[in-house]
C-alpha cells in the first residue's frame, strides 16, 4: 500500500453560495459538529507523517472557518503545499494578506459563468463581480490562479466567453469539468445533465482555445463521463493517492463516499495512519480482488479500477458494481436513459434543487473579513 499523496480538508459545509450542482452531502445537518482547530492541526500532522504532500481546504467555503489562516500555517510549517479552493467570498484584501503571510502556496476561484447575470443566477447570490474583483486581488499578491468552472446544461454554451474572461483575469490555469451527478448535483441531474450537441459545440471551442493560448494559460476539460464508452479512474483507484476529511472528523477515499453504506472512520477515534492503512472503509475497494465480472476479466482493471465506486452505488444501490458508464457494465442501459432524456428535444425544462443551508444555519459563522 502506497502512502497518501493529497488530502482535501473540507473544513465547513457552510457556504454563502447555493449551486445546484453542488457535491456536497444532502444531509448537511450531520455535518454540522465540526472538528476544532486543534483537531486539524493535529490531523495535518498525521497526514503530513503519513507521507501527504498536498493539503487542499475546501468545503462548503473554507474561508467562512475563523481558523483558516492558523491553518494554512501549520501546514505550511510542515512543509505541505497548500492549496485553498474557494468560492472566493469572504477573501478581503487584509485576509488574502494574512494568508500569504501564513505561506499558502496557490488559490483556486470557482465561477460560474462569463455573465454576472448568469453567474449569479447558478450561484443563487449576487457574486459575480465579487469573484472578479478577488481574482484581481489574488493575482497582485503574486498566487498561481486556477479557475474552476462546473460545467452543465446552463453555462456549456458560454464556454468561449468563459476561457476569454479567464484569459483576462490572467489564469494560469483553467478546469473546466462537466458535472458529476453526486450530492446535489446527482438530485438534478436531468436539469443539469447537457446535450451532445451542446458537448460537440464546447469541444470544438476548447480546441480552438488551446491553439489559440499556447502555453499561457493551462485549459483542463474534464469530459462528462456519461458520454464516455468507458469509465473515469476515480480517485486513481480507491484509497490509493487521496483522502477526504470531512467537516466532522469522517475520513473517506474521495469526496462523494458519505452515501455508501459503509462503516466510518472518523479522526476523532482514530489516527490518520490507522484510517489509511487498517480501517475497513479504506480497504473495502482497494485493487482489484473486489471486482465483479466484467470487471475482474478485462484488461482495463488496472487502468480505470472499474470506475467509481459511488456512481455504482447512486445508479444501482450496489458500490461493488461495475460502474454502470461502462459499455460493458450489465448495467449500461441506466446511462443510456439518461442520455437519451438530455438529448429528447421535447423534455420540458426541469427545477433544480439547492442547498439551502447557509453559513447562519451552522455553528460557525463567518470570521472577520
Ligand atoms: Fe473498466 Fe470494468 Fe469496464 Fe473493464 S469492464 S473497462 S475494468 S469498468
Ligand atoms: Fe467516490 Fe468515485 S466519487 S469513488
Amino acid at each position: 500500500m502506497d502512502s497518501p499523496y493529497g488530502l482535501l480538508a473540507e473544513l465547513t459545509y457552510a457556504c454563502p453560495l447555493q449551486c445546484s450542482y453542488c457535491s456536497n452531502p444532502l444531509a448537511l445537518a450531520d455535518y454540522r459538529d465540526e472538528l476544532s482547530t486543534q483537531d486539524w492541526q493535529r490531523v495535518i500532522t498525521e497526514a503530513a507523517e503519513l507521507g501527504v504532500l498536498q493539503l487542499h481546504l475546501s468545503g462548503g467555503e473554507p474561508l467562512q472557518r475563523r481558523d483558516i489562516v492558523e491553518l494554512v500555517q501549520t501546514a505550511s510549517g510542515l512543509g505541505l503545499y497548500t492549496n485553498l479552493i474557494t468560492s472566493a467570498l469572504g477573501l478581503s484584501e487584509r485576509r488574502a494578506e494574512q494568508l500569504r503571510q501564513a505561506g499558502l502556496d496557490h488559490v483556486q476561484i470557482s465561477i460560474q459563468a462569463d455573465e454576472q447575470e448568469l453567474s449569479d443566477r447558478i450561484a443563487g447570490i449576487r457574486s459575480f463581480e465579487r469573484k472578479r474583483d478577488a481574482a484581481r486581488l489574488v493575482r497582485r499578491l503574486g498566487w498561481p490562479i486556477t479557475l474552476n468552472v462546473v460545467l452543465h446544461r446552463q453555462n456549456l454554451d458560454h464556454i468561449g466567453g468563459i476561457i476569454a474572461m479567464a484569459e483576462e483575469m490572467d489564469a494560469d490555469r483553467i478546469e473546466l469539468a462537466n458535472t458529476q451527478y453526486y450530492g446535489w448535483a446527482g438530485l438534478n441531474r436531468s436539469g443539469l445533465m447537457p446535450s451532445r450537441q451542446q458537448l460537440e459545440y464546447a469541444e470544438t471551442v476548447v480546441r480552438e482555445a488551446r491553439e489559440r493560448v499556447g502555453d499561457r494559460m493551462e485549459i483542463i476539460y474534464v469530459i462528462p463521463d456519461y458520454y464516455s464508452r468507458y469509465p473515469k479512474p476515480c480517485m486513481d483507484g480507491w484509497a490509493s493517492r487521496q483522502f477526504t476529511i470531512t467537516p466532522n472528523g469522517d475520513a473517506f477515499p474521495c469526496p462523494a463516499a458519505q452515501s455508501l453504506p459503509l462503516p466510518r472512520a472518523n479522526v476523532r477515534e482514530h489516527s490518520v495512519a490507522w484510517v489509511w492503512q487498517e480501517s475497513e472503509l479504506f480497504n473495502q475497494y482497494r485493487g482489484t480482488d473486489w471486482m465483479p465480472d466484467p470487471c475482474r476479466s478485462c484488461d482495463r482493471r488496472e487502468l480505470d479500477f472499474g470506475g467509481c465506486r459511488c456512481q455504482a452505488f447512486a445508479l444501482t444501490g450496489d458500490a461493488a458494481r461495475t460502474d454502470p458508464v461502462c459499455h460493458l457494465s450489465p448495467d449500461h442501459a441506466l446511462v443510456e436513459s439518461a442520455v437519451a432524456q438530455a438529448n429528447d428535444p421535447s423534455r420540458p425544462p426541469r427545477e433544480l434543487l439547492t442547498p439551502r443551508t447557509r453559513s447562519v444555519d451552522l455553528h460557525l459563522r463567518t470570521a472577520t473579513v
